[in-house]
């Protein structure tokens, strides 16, 4: 939900991901990741910015269809 929407405002992606921050902006060493990484793009998870299945819940709530991207190491 957006109250600026309410208002007639702009609307937002972002409604949890650290909110008094002006800009969002991550940095991952792709030397950290095992495997793979699934990173959230629906602006939900509060692993951030990992995916933590939220996405579902969202998709389900508003027909949605939004999902993680996932970053693989070549093998
Ligand atoms: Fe946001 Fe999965 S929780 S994409």
């Amino acid at each position: 939900f957006c109250p600026k929407a309410r208002e007639g405002g702009p609307r937002r992606v972002n409604h949890v991901v650290q909110l008094s921050n002006p800009k969002v902006v991550d940095a991952i060493d792709v030397e950290d990741i095992a495997d793979q990484a699934a990173f959230c793009r629906c602006w939900k998870s509060k692993n951030w910015p990992y995916c933590d299945g939220t996405h579902a819940t969202h998709n389900k709530q508003h027909g949605d269809n939004v999902g993680p991207v996932i970053v693989k190491k070549k093998k």
